[in-house]
């Protein structure tokens, strides 16, 4: 028996684009593909949060570009795109992260709570995936990871949030669709569906009613939130060619949330 081949884990040398990396879950995803090798975009609209991330990555002797960029404004997508490219030549790895959530129950919410979800989750995701595969089009080679939810597949337990689980529902659809259209230019679309995870989207839930976060542990039968770091290993897994042939569909991480 053969050492285990790692090397298909190996980033070293890649371009990676992390949206919404200025904090919570995209600073973890940041920090695994750095880890693994990869010079990283990170880009929020928070400049000053970037600024510290990136110094962070550098430490790890790979480089770090902070863009500040709106997700929901095409314009910023584009140069922060011609950035990247004009900076490292390629890229190979989108993040598609940024994210945002409104909690309201369905009959009494906004339609600025609607719009606003809708236009940053759905309709971003969309324009960053467009004008990065763009790029990896022409190269023929790239990854496009879409951030999902559980919430994409259920409703959400307890708290509600239309525009939220809509929004995530339609990352799936999008996911699907560019992974056809694209899979034959060389350009890998998949989605990771995280379960609960500690950040600023969730900690007013887990941390600050307590009651309320037993009872959504209670469906978790692992019994616990996710560990940031082990999103790490997931983003270096999807990332990589490791998992070439997963193509079109979402990776679950939520501790078996969806198993009953
Ligand atoms: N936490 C969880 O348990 C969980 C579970 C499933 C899915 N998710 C998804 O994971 C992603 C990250 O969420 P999180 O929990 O890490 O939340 P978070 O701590 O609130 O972080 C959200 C990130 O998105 C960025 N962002 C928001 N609106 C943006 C916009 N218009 N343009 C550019 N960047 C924008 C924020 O940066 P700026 O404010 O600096 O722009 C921030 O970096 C979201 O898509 C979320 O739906 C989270």
């Amino acid at each position: 028996m053969g050492s285990p081949n790692l090397s298909m884990f190996d980033l070293t040398g890649k371009t990676a684009i992390v949206t919404g990396a200025s904090q919570g879950l995209g600073v973890s995803y940041a920090r695994g593909l750095a880890k693994a090798g990869c010079d990283l975009v990170l880009a929020a609209r928070s400049l000053d949060k970037l600024e510290e991330v990136a110094n962070e990555i550098r430490q790890w002797g790979h480089r770090a570009l902070p863009v500040k960029m709106d997700v929901t404004r095409v314009e910023d997508i584009q140069s922060a795109v011609e950035k990247a490219v004009s900076e490292f030549g390629h890229i190979d790895v989108l993040v598609n992260n940024a994210g945002i959530s409104a909690v309201h129950e369905a009959e009494d919410m906004s339609e600025r709570e609607w719009n606003d979800v809708i236009s940053t989750n759905l309709t971003g995701v969309f324009h960053c995936a467009q004008s990065v595969g763009r790029v990896m089009i022409g190269q023929k080679y790239g990854k496009i990871i879409n951030i999902a939810s559980m919430y994409a597949f259920v409703g959400s337990s307890y708290v509600p949030q239309a525009s939220y689980t809509a929004s995530k529902s339609a990352v799936l659809g999008l996911t699907k669709e560019l992974a056809v259209e694209w899979g034959p230019k060389g350009v890998h679309v998949l989605a990771l569906a995280p379960g609960f995870f500690r950040s600023d989207q969730t900690i007013w839930a887990f941390e600050n009613n307590k009651e309320l976060g037993e009872k959504l542990l209670h469906k978790v039968p692992l019994g616990r939130m996710g560990r940031l770091e082990e999103l790490e290993g997931t983003i270096v897994y999807l990332a990589s060619s490791a998992s070439d042939y997963l193509h079109g569909q979402a990776l679950v991480l939520d501790g078996g949330f969806l198993s009953w």
